[in-house]
């Protein structure tokens, strides 16, 4: 079982990714090379040039958008942060994780969940039978609020155009929403967790399902068998749409 996907026929490889950032190349379709010191005002609020059809050159583009919007000041939380957390994973999967923000490991490390909740995640993926490498982690929130409290309106406004591409070119079959904020964001709803958990949703036109953030059942371990059940969810939309 993998959470990998070949472009167009939903084919199963399971496969690594190259080290992000390793094998940036300008594709002939792309109109401009790579912009490593780009000044922070001219970053885009989201690229606009056409997605292939192919694998190879989609997971280049995740690459290179990551690399473009890395030095991005667009909120003030630009200031304070230690990395720029893009995500991680397969740029290529099938499958989708979406939290909340960096925290302090996360800041300080440059990848998503790689604190207590992220050990939390890993072991949730694995139970439904993929690994963190099949699968994509990203934030809503690319860096990481002060003291973790809450993202701010205007932080969540500046930021999730670039989710919003991000998810346009991984283009995973389905997204997991973790927490109530990844949630209320992407759904653009300020309904409670509890009415949006069991539920399909629909993102861009992709399934959605929303779970607990794993830092909810490290505090509450009584929302691990609910989560289990939003897991299956999770899983029963990807195996529906991808075959092996
Ligand atoms: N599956 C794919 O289709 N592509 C990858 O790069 C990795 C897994
Ligand atoms: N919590 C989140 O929402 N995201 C992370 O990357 C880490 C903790």
């Amino acid at each position: 079982m993998s959470g990998g996907r070949e472009s167009g026929q939903l084919n199963l490889i399971p496969g690594r990714e190259p080290v992000p950032g390793s094998e940036i190349s300008t594709p002939p379709w792309y109109g401009r090379p790579p912009r490593p010191d780009v000044d922070p005002a001219g970053i885009p609020d989201s690229m606009t040039c056409a997605i292939p059809d192919d694998t190879a050159a989609r997971t280049d583009l995740v690459t290179r958008f990551g690399f473009e919007i890395s030095s991005c000041l667009k909120c003030s939380l630009g200031e304070t942060r230690t990395n720029f957390v893009f995500g991680t994973g397969n740029r290529n999967a099938a499958v989708m994780f979406v939290g909340e923000a960096p925290g302090r490991d996360e800041d300080l490390q440059g990848e998503p969940f790689v604190g207590r909740a992220g050990g939390l995640l890993n072991q949730i993926i694995e139970a439904i039978g993929f690994t963190r490498e099949e699968v994509y982690i990203g934030n809503i929130l690319k860096c990481r609020p002060p003291g973790n409290r809450d993202p701010q309106p205007d932080e969540v406004a500046a930021c999730e155009p670039h989710l919003h591409r991000q998810i346009e070119l991984i283009q995973p079959v389905v997204i997991c929403a973790l927490g109530r904020i990844a949630a209320q964001t992407l759904l653009k709803t300020t309904a409670s967790l509890g009415k949006l958990r069991e539920r399909t949703h629909l993102y861009q036109d992709r399934p959605l399902v929303v779970t607990y953030h794993p830092a909810a059942l490290l505090r509450n371990p009584n929302w691990k068998r609910p989560t289990w059940e939003d897991m299956k969810l999770l899983k029963k939309i990807h195996d529906e749409r991808v075959t092996r």
